[in-house]
């Protein structure tokens, strides 16, 4: 089947209660399970490391594998940090949206920088939690 990889960095595994007035209080697993319901006739996996590596790893071993439609990547801070992801993103063939949840354009001015936005087909920032939903639309709409 068609497979969609939802991809976070460092941090996202605490959302729902991580700094709630900036990320929400649904938890990744509710986000999980709304976009399997809504969107039944793909695979959504889902993967999320704290560790840089561990989320270049990933991008390689699904980013030559003609199953996969697309990667939504929500890098957290390593967006504005990481030039070994923006190297992976831009090594592998599957595409990759990025994704924050905040409008991190908005914020402080570090945030205003993405090592990644050059190398991913398009950006999706400042929905809340809706903004992977809206990266899945993209994926299957390419
Ligand atoms: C984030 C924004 C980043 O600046 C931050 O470091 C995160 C989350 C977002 O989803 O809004 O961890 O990517």
């Amino acid at each position: 089947m068609k497979t969609i990889l939802i991809l976070n960095g460092p941090n996202l595994n605490l959302l729902g209660t991580r700094e709630p007035e900036i990320y929400g209080s649904t938890t990744m697993e509710d986000v999980i399970a709304d976009l399997r319901e809504r969107f039944d006739g793909i695979e959504i996996e889902y993967f999320q490391s704290n560790h840089e590596g561990d989320l270049i790893d990933k991008i390689h071993e699904v980013g030559f594998d003609r199953q996969y439609i697309g990667i939504a990547f929500n890098a957290g801070a390593y967006t504005h940090t990481s030039l070994a992801i923006a190297d992976a993103i831009s090594a592998v063939k599957v595409p990759v949206v990025e994704v924050h949840i905040s409008n991190v354009h908005a914020r402080e001015a570090i945030r205003h920088t993405s090592l990644i936005s050059p190398v991913c087909c398009g950006v999706i920032a400042g929905f809340g939690v809706d903004s992977y939903r809206l990266a899945v639309e993209a994926i299957m709409n390419f």
